[in-house]
């Protein structure tokens, strides 16, 4: 597996990208900075050996971003995306992106969310119709998008399973799955699926606990995708689940 030594970091005044920046620098990863505003400017000269490209931006700085990065010559540099709360147009955008790299979007890069996910894919799939499933998640009061995109995985993680398993005619309809969102102090991100149906309930929980527990994914999946073929890869693909 190839070596990561440089990353292209955008956001990285932000949560994020300090996060980033602090676990590459405890791993001896060098970091370049991409401007953003004003607008999207990549690093002049370009340097030789970034390794990947890794967002923790904003929605409306990732079309500008692979604008320019397609403005370049080849080799293209694979993209990590841990942008949330992203547009029709820009996944547009890096779909046009994964015809020259390899790019992957996460709505998180926890493993612990990977496999809450898949857990919640078996309860939807298996819980007969009469179980009702909601969705509660909290996050610090300055987080942009609402719901939080995980959150929106897991509903479409549920619909998906309910919809293969029990098709559309079933007493609980994939459109009666709601998402609570609540917004308070600090909270880095918790998410909770509950399954409630007759005589019994389940429920699935997830909290991380600080953010670098999402730079050590980010930096898992900037190593693994840094040996893939163009084209559009999710943490399920890195994890292996
Ligand atoms: N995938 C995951 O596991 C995961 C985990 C945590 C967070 N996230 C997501 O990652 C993203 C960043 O989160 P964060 O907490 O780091 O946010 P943040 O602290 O607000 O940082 C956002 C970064 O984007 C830049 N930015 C924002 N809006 C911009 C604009 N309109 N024009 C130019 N630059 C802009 C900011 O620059 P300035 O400093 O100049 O404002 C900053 O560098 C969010 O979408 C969040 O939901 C994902």
């Amino acid at each position: 597996m190839p070596k990561l030594e440089n990353i292209l970091l955008v956001g990285a005044s932000g949560r994020m990208g300090n996060c980033v920046q602090t676990l590459a620098q405890e791993r001896g990863i060098s970091i370049q900075k991409c401007t953003t505003r004003p607008c999207v400017q990549l690093p002049s000269p370009w340097p030789s050996d970034v390794s990947v490209v890794i967002d923790f931006s904003c929605d409306s700085v990732i079309g500008q971003m692979v604008a320019k990065l397609l403005e370049r010559r080849p080799p293209f540099p694979p993209l990590v995306v841990g942008t949330t709360g992203l547009s029709n147009d820009t996944m547009e955008s890096i779909k046009l992106y994964t015809q020259r790299a390899a790019c992957l979007v996460a709505s998180n890069f926890s493993l612990g969310i990977a496999i809450l996910r898949a857990c919640v894919r078996l309860a939807a799939a298996k819980l007969p119709d009469a179980f009702e499933a909601e969705i509660i998640e909290i996050h610090h009061r300055h987080k942009r998008d609402i719901p939080s995109g995980t959150a929106q995985s897991l509903l479409n993680d549920i619909r998906d399973a309910q919809m293969l398993s029990h098709g559309a005619s079933g007493e609980t309809t994939p459109e009666s799955v709601k998402i609570h969102s609540l917004r308070m102090a600090s909270v880095v991100g918790e998410h909770q699926v509950i399954l409630a149906g007759p005589g019994e309930q389940l429920r699935l929980v997830h909290q991380a606990e600080n953010r670098s527990v999402f730079a050590h994914g980010a930096f898992h999946a900037a190593q693994w995708i840094c040996g893939q073929n163009p084209g559009l890869y999710h943490m399920e693909d890195v994890f292996g689940i």
